[in-house]
């Protein structure tokens, strides 16, 4: 099976949340599985600037804006059936950021043209090398699946079986209608209620969801979630008349990073069968918080984009009450700039109590996910969330609002005694999260429930190779649907 995966981010090249976790690690477990996989990423300045060894991989051209469009491929081996190809376009990927400036922290205004521009690459890479499944992720390349049935297709040997997986309704990349004719949707397409349209903008995501074969989203809750009210998104009308073929794989984790036993990044390893290690995790991350904890006053850690999608008010309705509980906070962040003063705002008023680092430090994530003693994600809406799957492989009880993936992957101890793996609660207000911090405080001191817990937790099967498997089986089910 030749499958071409489409992303804007992966790691280890380029990352700004989850996706980039996924995008990076579900192509190389499809190899592992026995497929040929080719990721394509734009290529950016900062991966040029890497050092891989991408070799030329020829052009691709198309029209664009009444010109021909000529874009250089670079392409790298990685391992057994897995390529990386970048599509070379300086205007668009040449520059600091990757979705953002930098410095104003702001979208670049030209989003909507540099993955359209990417994405009419990604549509001529597949007429070129005909793979049995095109798989895109996200809003960025939401586009390929309409270009490979109505831009493109007579020029396509074999259409390939096309997946779209959902990590965000709320990010649609809507756009003026001149950017989707621009790489080449016909005019009479964008019409009211028509696949393009969306309250008078084009919609990438739209037209994904209503070309792609089948539609994935990071967990099953969100597939439902979804499918009406407000984390619909203004497409919940049109995700149910695609049900049949909707569907929700949790995502995986990558293991063989995120492994206490051998992270290279931590002060000391440790397994589910000694807890030491731990300690002196804790210990260092105390020490480099400049904050001091005596053992029975729980450390609660954050890692994450600060948005709103994050339930960052709900935390900054709750911190006043929660600086007066034994309880310490480390936190790391970057993203909206009023979380950035609200979280400089606690660490100057309580320095005691919070820790604050804002910027992005892979480092100092994996340091929090093995120093803590729990980890808090007071999520409003979360498609799937990976820092919990990462604190829960690391023995740090996650502490969750009850929504989309994180619903999904913790139970809660208090309702479930016999297999909770940590806290979570329902309403997204200060109120039900502080009493989950209580929850945390009493389960703290319960030493051996709490080191029970922290065994199940530890031992849970988030793995790659589940997800990966579970996306096999999508794809041969559609090639087999589809007839070949
Ligand atoms: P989302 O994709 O919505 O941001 P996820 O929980 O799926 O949320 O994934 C976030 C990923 O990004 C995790 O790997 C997390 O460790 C990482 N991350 C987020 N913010 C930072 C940061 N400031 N520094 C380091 N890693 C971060
Ligand atoms: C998105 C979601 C997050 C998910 C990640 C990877 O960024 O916000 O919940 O874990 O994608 O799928």
């Amino acid at each position: 099976m030749r499958i071409l995966a489409i992303a804007a981010e992966a790691a280890p090249y380029v990352k700004v949340g989850g996706l980039a976790d996924v995008a990076g690690m579900l192509p190389r477990q499809l190899a592992r599985m026995g497929a040929r996989v080719d990721l394509l990423l734009p290529g950016y300045r900062s991966v040029l600037l890497q050092g891989h060894p991408f070799e030329p991989a020829g052009e691709v051209e198309f029209p664009y804006h009444g010109r021909t469009a000529r874009v250089r491929l670079l392409r790298m081996h990685l391992e057994d059936g897995l390529t990386v190809t970048l599509v070379d376009e300086p205007a668009a990927f040449g520059r600091e950021g990757v979705y953002d400036d930098p410095v104003t922290k702001e979208g670049y205004r030209d989003n909507p043209e540099r993955f359209a521009f990417f994405s009419r690459a990604a549509a001529e890479v597949a007429v070129r090398e005909l793979p049995d499944v095109v798989h895109v992720h996200d809003s960025h390349g939401a586009l390929v699946p309409g270009m490979l049935r109505v831009v493109v297709p007579h020029r396509l040997l074999r259409a390939p079986v096309t997946v779209l997986t959902i990590h965000n309704l709320a990010h649609q990349m809507q756009c003026p209608p001149e950017v989707l004719f621009a790489v080449g949707f016909p005019r009479e397409l964008f019409f009211p209620l028509g696949p393009l349209e969306f309250h008078g903008h084009g919609n990438f995501l739209k037209a994904g969801i209503w070309f792609s074969d089948a539609i994935t989203t990071v967990s099953e809750r969100y597939a439902h979630e979804i499918q009406d009210g407000e984390l619909g998104c203004g497409l919940d009308g049109l995700l149910r008349t695609r049900r049949g073929d909707l569907l929700g794989i949790l995502n995986g984790i990558d293991t063989s990073v995120w492994d206490p036993a051998r992270d290279p990044l931590l002060p000391a390893n440790y397994d589910v069968n000694d807890l030491s290690g731990k300690r002196v995790c804790r210990e260092e991350l105390l020490r480099a918080a400049h904050l001091h904890a005596p053992d029975q006053v729980p450390v609660i850690g954050m890692v994450g984009r600060l948005a709103d999608q994050k339930g960052l008010d709900v935390f900054a309705a709750a911190a006043g009450r929660l600086a007066e509980l034994p309880v310490r906070f480390t936190i790391l962040g970057s993203g909206q700039e009023k979380y950035h003063r609200l979280m400089n705002d606690l660490a100057r008023w309580r320095p005691d109590k919070f820790s604050v680092y804002l910027g992005f430090h892979d480092e100092l994530a994996h340091r929090i996910e093995a120093g803590a003693d729990f980890f808090l994600m007071p999520s409003r809406f979360e498609p799937c969330g990976l820092n919990q799957m990462y604190s829960m492989r690391y023995g740090t009880l996650p502490i969750v609002r009850r929504t989309g993936g994180l619903a999904d992957t913790v139970r809660d101890v208090e309702e479930a005694p016999a297999d909770g793996t940590g806290l979570a609660f329902a309403a997204p207000d200060a109120d039900a999260l502080i009493g989950k911090v209580h929850s945390a405080i009493r389960l703290h001191r319960n030493e051996p429930l709490r080191r029970e817990v922290q065994r199940r937790a530890m031992t849970q099967d988030f793995s790659g190779e589940r997800q990966a498997r579970r996306y096999l089986e999508l794809f041969e089910h559609l090639l087999r649907r589809r007839g070949s």
